[in-house]
């Protein structure tokens, strides 16, 4: 995969060269993409859409869709990625981070149309997002992934997330990460009050 700075790839569009050999361009949202963002959603499998949305919408709410295409000039990034075939361009995935419930925290999202998943795209998001977040001085990540989302949590266990506490109920796991640098050992500090010690991430499975 290509490895280009994350601010030139954004600002020039420049191609992602996926495991399969196919190339995808990486923008951020503007408002003129409300449409296919939701026709991106409609087309998502039922699965795909429960495990981003966690419920079984058809399509997003208008508040929704309006946040994500109205967020030039806000804290917070949301990027969709394009295939180009010939005179055709369909949006293949839709990735975002916004500022959370506490200070210094955002809050992470991404989903890959179900024929492009699996060749790298996720990955290549979550680093987008992360050193995006990074740049923009957020200190932690979360990632709210339902328990059974196998492909979400080897994705977050790769990128270091670690389980805290989550207020959305015993089928959510929260994954928390660190982005300003402070040792692992110390994750338990970016949990809220309330929350218990932060557990590796190899203790998903056992959560
Ligand atoms: C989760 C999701 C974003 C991952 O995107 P993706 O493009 O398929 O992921 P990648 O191809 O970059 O794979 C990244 C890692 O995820 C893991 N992974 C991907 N698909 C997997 C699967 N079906 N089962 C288990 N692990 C899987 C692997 O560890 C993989 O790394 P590897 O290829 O080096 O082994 C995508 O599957 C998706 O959109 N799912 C539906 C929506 C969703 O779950 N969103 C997350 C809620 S925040």
């Amino acid at each position: 995969m290509d490895r280009a700075p994350i601010s030139l790839v954004l600002h020039e569009g420049a191609p992602l060269r996926l495991r399969s050999g196919l190339s995808v361009r990486v923008r951020p949202v503007g408002p003129a993409d409300a449409e296919a963002i939701q026709a991106f959603v409609r087309r998502l499998s039922d699965a795909s859409r429960r495990l981003r949305f966690f419920a079984p919408i058809r399509e997003l709410a208008p508040s929704v869709l309006a946040r994500l295409t109205e967020s030039a000039g806000r804290p917070g990034l949301v990027l969709l990625a394009e295939a180009h075939d010939g005179e055709t361009c369909s949006m293949v995935a839709l990735a975002q981070y916004a500022p959370g419930e506490d200070d210094g925290t955002c809050d992470l999202a991404l989903v890959v149309a179900d024929a492009w998943q699996g060749l790298g795209l996720g990955r290549a998001l979550m680093e987008m997002l992360i050193q995006s977040a990074c740049d923009a001085r957020c200190e932690r990540a979360v990632v709210d992934v339902l328990r059974d989302n196998e492909a979400m949590l080897a994705l977050a266990r790769a990128y270091d997330f670690a389980a805290a506490w989550s207020p959305l109920g015993s089928t959510v796991l929260r994954l928390v990460r660190d982005l300003q640098g402070a040792p692992s050992a110390d994750r338990s500090r970016i949990s809220t009050a309330t929350a218990p010690r932060a557990r590796p991430v190899a203790a998903f499975a056992t959560l």
